[in-house]
């Protein structure tokens, strides 16, 4: 099996190898874009950028059900431990091999406070090795020139934020498809709420005409074969 990526709306996406699912920022609850229900999934593992409850979502209630393991900055993991949840925690420039590949957490220029405003540490993206293959999450961030050292490492997908406001809007976001060099970039972090509405086929143009990067937009629940 190839490695697999399905859209959930948002910054929420499942990615699957034949040995492993890893849902990444799983905000169903709350998401009227979400196609899946968090009853309904069932990952390995659950990356969790940040603490934000766009993103954080329902990742406590599926790790508890499913027995996943989150995978996050240390403060996230204390959470995770405090609330019974299986956890690893990492940060920003360290890198695991964990055994279904390797991951690594990057810089994410944003902020990360729980919803109940108690501190959530530093926001990140995340590198993933799956199979051949090299990913790259954003998380929520600005655009910024270190995206270039990240690109040296031959990234076959980016997903990246083009909402604005809170992130990157679309005229940073291909500038960072730029310093990225991905062979496909997918848009996300737009349309889920009013403040970060966007024309995503514009700013798939854009990248089309500006980048060498093939762009991607998909709707929740299409998956990407690669
Ligand atoms: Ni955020
Ligand atoms: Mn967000």
């Amino acid at each position: 099996m190839a490695v697999e990526i399905t859209y959930h709306g948002h910054a929420c996406f499942s990615v699957r190898t034949k040995q492993v699912h890893l849902l990444i920022d799983p905000f169903l609850t709350g998401n009227a874009m979400a196609d899946i229900k968090p009853d309904a999934v069932t990952p390995d593992y659950i990356l969790v950028t940040h603490a934000h409850g766009d993103h954080l979502g329902d990742a406590l209630p599926i790790a508890k059900r499913t027995g996943a393991t989150v995978i996050s900055n240390n403060e996230i993991h204390t959470y995770m431990a405090k609330h019974g949840a299986r956890s690893h925690g990492m940060h920003i420039g360290g890198a695991h091999v964990f055994p279904f590949g390797k991951v690594k957490l990057t810089i994410a220029h944003h902020g990360s406070a729980f919803p109940d405003g108690s501190y959530g540490g530093s926001p990140c993206g995340f590198l993933l090795w799956l199979e051949d293959k090299v990913l790259y999450h954003a998380g929520d961030t600005a655009l910024f020139l270190d995206m270039q050292l990240y690109g040296e490492e031959g990234i076959d997908v980016a997903m990246l934020p083009i909402g604005d406001n809170f992130t990157m809007g679309p005229e940073d976001a291909v500038k960072a498809v730029g310093f990225l060099q991905p062979k496909q970039a997918i848009l996300m972090h737009y349309n889920t709420f009013g403040i970060i509405a966007q024309d995503a086929a514009a700013v798939a143009e854009a990248v089309r005409l500006h980048t060498q990067a093939v762009p991607v937009l998909m709707k929740p629940g299409e998956t990407l074969v690669l």
